[in-house]
């Protein structure tokens, strides 16, 4: 009934009244007040005039799903949301809902995460309504060797909408940390499940921190967000949409091509390793120059020797960042 209410409140320039909204609905003035009041505790701000009725005063901050989904202008990505206030990780869940086989672009967003995930089993803090936290399900039809290269996709479509949305400088840190003048502003954590030869289904979790102004203070010389860099409140509502837009025209065309080619020379532009000494975390680990991303999204990276060795997994850290 709430939703109802809030599509003729929206649809109204002035004001209308109980009366009028319980006629329009075919229920009772109380029922309409009930919506009402579930809609401000939702955080709708609406304003009510005795003799005039309710009228509905804009917002871009409204955070939920009803708006996501209203907001959103995609073909696949998003088309059935789930949102809570409180979540353990929107990893987990999601790949809960994908076993029980829901459909690809099924989305999970959370306004806080008690046990987040971050990549190599770390955690991930989350604090509450200061970012976006979300998951998003895709069924690619790949080899489950290609998977590591949504994560890269996924990455690229972050900073891209970072850029088109703040006009704020994002990198990418291969594979996919997005960094803003050095300091990590989002995080990517790509869960697969797959047969040897068969994805059944990918979970990519993406983290940005968004409005946080107060980072703990393990955290405060690498972590940022794009309200410190920025200095404004950024809505969390727009940005989402726009990283779910970015990354499903991408991924569209990924999966038409199945190649990452076509997107090699953009996330070379973006990827800040290259040209500078790294340090990479394998069994043997080493350091060098990184020179290059391949074809296939691996690190090329120039021993003090020459010898040129490709990184296509692990920790890879920049010197002197
Ligand atoms: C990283 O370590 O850089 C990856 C961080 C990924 C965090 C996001 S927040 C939404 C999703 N749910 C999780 O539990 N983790 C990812």
């Amino acid at each position: 009934m709430y939703q109802k209410i809030l599509k003729i409140l929206k649809q109204t320039e002035g004001y209308v009244s109980g009366e009028q909204l319980g006629e329009m609905l075919g229920v009772s003035r109380a029922a309409i007040w009930k919506g009402i009041q579930k809609l401000k505790e939702e955080g709708y701000k609406i304003e009510a005039v005795s003799n005039k009725g309710y009228h509905l005063i804009p917002s871009e901050e409204i955070y939920n799903g009803m708006e996501l989904q209203e907001a959103l202008h995609t073909k696949i990505f998003g088309k059935e949301i789930y949102f809570f206030e409180e979540i353990d990780s929107t990893n987990t869940y999601l790949k809960q809902l994908a076993r029980e086989g829901k459909k690809e672009g099924t989305l999970v967003v959370a306004e806080l995460q008690t046990a987040g995930k971050g990549r190599r089993g770390r955690s991930w803090q989350t604090p509450k309504g200061e970012g976006i936290w979300m998951s998003l399900l895709l069924c690619p039809h790949i080899a489950p060797s290609e998977a590591p290269l949504l994560t890269l996709l996924a990455g690229l479509a972050v900073c891209k909408a970072i850029r088109k949305q703040t006009k704020l400088p994002a990198d990418i840190k291969w594979p996919n940390d997005i960094l803003i003048h050095g300091k990590k502003v989002c995080g990517i954590l790509t869960e697969l499940d797959a047969e040897i030869d068969n994805v059944n289904f990918v979970v990519t979790g993406i983290g940005i921190n968004v409005n946080t102004v107060c980072f703990p203070e393990e955290l405060k010389q690498s972590a940022t967000s794009l309200n410190l860099e920025k200095g404004e409140t950024i809505c969390r509502k727009k940005l989402l949409c726009a990283v779910l837009e970015e990354f499903e025209k991408i991924y569209v065309q990924y999966e038409k091509e199945s190649s990452f080619l076509p997107f090699l020379c953009a996330y070379k532009k973006y990827c800040i390793n290259i040209g500078k000494q790294v340090q990479v975390f394998s069994k043997s680990p080493f350091q060098g120059l990184c020179v290059d991303v391949t074809p296939q999204g691996e690190l090329v990276v120039e021993k003090e020797n020459g010898q040129r060795v490709t990184v296509f997994s692990g920790e890879v850290s920049i010197r002197n960042l």
